[in-house]
């Protein structure tokens, strides 16, 4: 059976770049990762630690939002989009970006509810939802995969993920994690 939606947990800035970084880590094949969620849900924070998870170095991975699409050299290559600005699909058209979803790479795209039918049929869908409870506030990240390789990466994805006795996420040091 393929993996279903999920979702997973975070308290802290920190917690959201770790579960970016273990995708990276999982990531081993191209990719399109199709992210949403309001302003400051946490898309930018999950793709730094996705970068860094498939090997990008030295580079501070910013929101693209004003060039649209950064590229960053890792174990692949990393693509970087955001469709926050886009107001017309041809101008994603006549940039020719269509050729990177997918592409070599691992695809992150931030905003990518904004220009739905860019996306390829397969792709993992994250969705970052800002909430508060009585422990403050936290982000509920949404992991939904279309396709037989969006649904392996989520498996990985869920059995690299540990927790502590008390509910908080275990992050592990790079060379403890298993996938
Ligand atoms: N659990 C959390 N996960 C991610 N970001 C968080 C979390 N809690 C607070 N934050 C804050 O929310 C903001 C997320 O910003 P950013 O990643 O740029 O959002 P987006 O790209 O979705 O607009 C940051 O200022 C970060 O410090
Ligand atoms: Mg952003």
């Amino acid at each position: 059976m393929q993996q279903a939606k999920a979702f997973l947990t975070t308290r802290q800035e920190d917690e959201t770049a770790y579960i970016g970084q273990l995708l990276g880590l999982i990531i081993n094949r191209p990719l399109v990762v199709a992210l949403d969620g309001e302003l400051g849900a946490g898309k930018t924070v999950f793709v730094r630690g996705a970068a860094k998870g498939l090997g990008v170095e030295g580079e501070q991975v910013a929101s693209p939002t004003f060039v649209l699409l950064k590229i960053y050299r890792g174990r692949l290559p990393v693509y970087h989009f955001d469709f926050y600005r886009l107001t017309e699909e041809d101008d994603l058209l006549e940039l020719g970006f269509e050729e990177y979803l997918p592409g070599e790479g691992a695809a992150f795209v931030e905003w990518a509810g904004l220009m739905p039918q860019l996306l390829p049929p397969e792709y993992l869908q994250v969705i970052l939802e800002r909430f508060e409870d009585s422990q403050g506030e936290g982000r509920r990240i949404w992991l939904v995969p279309f396709g037989k390789n969006a649904s392996r990466v989520l498996e990985n994805l869920l059995g690299a993920v540990t927790w502590r006795t008390d509910g908080a996420l275990h992050k592990q040091q790079p060379r403890d994690i298993t996938l």
